[in-house]
């Protein structure tokens, strides 16, 4: 007789709009992760006005069951909430969007996380029509560079000393996002996420 098959396990992280009261745990990862950090208020102001941007956040998830509902309440009623673990932001424009911001939190690092972070943007950009993701990244930044080129990124210039210390950013660019490019990320999508839910469950 054939083992039955295991139920598929539930993906055990959430990604979702960033609100504002995230905001608090998104500076703390902020401040881990870039030298020059952006202030609470740019968020703020993103957030509450952003038309043109969009702005996610993952944290852990669990499946709502009634036990754990009563944990959820009761966690709630204390002032606790899942961590936010990493966030992404972009800006539109024309066919566009612009990677303006992504991390992940120290701890949770090298887990598939910032790869599943930035997919997930992607696929929302792509939502608004748009046919080219782009961003600046550090030239010294040899982890983001890696993740950027792995899904298909290709720098399209340098810009010198595009940084407030005087380093210079690489420009990169991906796309255009048509039918068959679209699959491509799916499916890289799909593969991060199975293995986000082998390690982690
Ligand atoms: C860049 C960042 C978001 C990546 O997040 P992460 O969750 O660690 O990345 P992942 O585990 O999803 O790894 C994605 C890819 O990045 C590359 N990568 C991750 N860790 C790496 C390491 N230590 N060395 C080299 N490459 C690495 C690999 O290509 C990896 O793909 P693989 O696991 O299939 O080999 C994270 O390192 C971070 O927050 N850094 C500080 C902020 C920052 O630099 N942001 C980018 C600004 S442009």
């Amino acid at each position: 007789m054939n083992a039955p098959t295991p139920a598929p396990q539930p993906f055990p992280f959430l990604f979702r709009p960033m609100r504002e009261e995230d905001i608090a745990e998104v500076m703390e990862i902020e401040r881990y992760s870039f030298p020059h950090p952006w202030p609470e208020s740019a968020y703020r102001n993103e957030v509450r006005y952003g038309i043109n941007s969009l702005f996610y956040i993952l944290q852990p998830y669990s499946e709502p069951s009634p036990a754990n509902w009563w944990d959820r309440l009761w966690k709630r009623r204390r002032g606790e909430r899942c961590p936010v673990i990493g966030y992404v932001g972009m800006r539109l424009l024309p066919a566009e969007a612009h990677i303006t911001t992504i991390a992940v939190h120290p701890e949770w690092r090298g887990r598939g996380l910032g790869k599943y972070i930035l997919l997930m943007a992607i696929r929302q950009a792509m939502q608004h029509r748009v046919r080219f993701v782009t961003l600046e990244v550090r030239a010294s930044n040899r982890v983001a560079q890696r993740l950027y080129t792995d899904l298909g990124f290709r720098v399209t210039g340098i810009q010198r000393g595009y940084y407030r210390d005087g380093e210079d950013a690489w420009t990169m660019r991906l796309g255009p996002l048509d039918g068959a490019e679209i699959e491509r990320l799916e499916e890289i999508r799909r593969a991060t996420e199975e293995r986000i839910v082998k390690r982690e469950t």
